[in-house]
């Protein structure tokens, strides 16, 4: 029998919304993994995955229940370089950690959403966020495949972890593009195959719940982000989590309008033989 998108998807769900469960009962959760990941299969020991990829000083700043949910394969904060009063968008929040973080980074002028499917999830990074005593963040319920969010309206996209899960990558990318504002940022953190391994070999060294068997090779990354309308798309390998497999760092860039690159609209408009 093969499964579908929505089943696959709903697989998903019920895997993290257990992993939610478990840190909310404070239970160290069922994945097989020191820091109770799900994301931790293959030759992870642990330290490829979750709260060990956060700093001291950054994990200082968060509830425990907010970094024993961290369910990420890098630190997506650490990468995106966010800036005071910017709006940002976390896709897959989990338990909220790098919502919180970004929240703090973006200050009382700026807003930090975050973008989830599960119940549990939203429920336990809401109550992170109040715990970290955090008023600008709000947790929106919803798939990455549509985000609820208006066109041109996120600073910065961030998500840790989640696009390798995702049942339509083209969807996800084209809804990043459709909610940056022009000259709006993304920087992810996921888990991506060499070139070199076949949809076949991915599933062979992981499950799809454990973020292995869904991810893209770099190729097809850049590749999907070009073709959702993104510029400047790099994927940077920082860390092997199974053969071939790595937790990396994907960035892209969202076109500026061409008033902004110095062009001004009526001189484009002349120069395309307009009014
Ligand atoms: C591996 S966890 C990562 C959580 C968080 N980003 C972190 O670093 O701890 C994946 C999260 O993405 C959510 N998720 C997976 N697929 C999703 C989708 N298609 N739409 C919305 N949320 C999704 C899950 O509910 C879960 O909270």
């Amino acid at each position: 029998m093969t499964t579908t998108a929505e089943e696959l998807r709903e697989v998903v769900r019920l895997r993290y919304a257990e992993s939610a469960r478990a840190v909310t009962e404070g239970r160290s959760g069922d994945c097989g993994c020191g820091s109770g990941s799900c994301c931790a299969e293959g030759k992870s020991d642990g330290r490829d995955f979750g709260e060990a990829l956060y700093d001291a000083e950054q994990r200082g700043q968060l509830p425990e229940a907010a970094t024993l949910a961290s369910l990420g394969c890098g630190n997506p904060t650490a990468v995106a370089e966010l800036r005071e009063g910017e709006t940002v968008l976390d896709l897959g929040s989990g338990g909220g950690i790098d919502v919180i973080l970004s929240a703090k980074r973006v200050g009382p002028t700026g807003i930090a959403y975050g973008l989830d499917m599960t119940d549990e999830m939203l429920a336990l990074a809401q109550k992170n966020a109040a715990d970290a005593g955090i008023r600008n963040v709000h947790f929106l319920k919803g798939v990455i495949e549509q985000i609820p969010l208006p066109a041109d309206s996120v600073d910065v996209v961030i998500s840790n972890c989640v696009i390798n899960l995702s049942v339509d990558k083209p969807a996800v990318l084209t809804e990043i593009a459709r909610v940056l504002k022009p000259g709006g940022r993304l920087g992810v953190s996921d888990v991506v195959a060499e070139d070199r391994l076949n949809p076949e070999e991915r599933a062979e060294r992981g499950s799809y719940v454990g973020c292995i068997a869904g991810a893209l090779s770099k190729s097809e990354y850049i590749a999907g982000l070009e073709a959702a309308g993104l510029e400047d798309a790099s994927v940077e390998f920082t860390h092997e989590v199974a053969d071939g497999m790595h937790g990396a760092i994907v960035k892209a860039r969202k076109t500026e309008a061409p008033a902004a690159k110095g062009l001004p609209v009526i001189q484009a408009a002349a120069k395309a033989g307009c009014c």
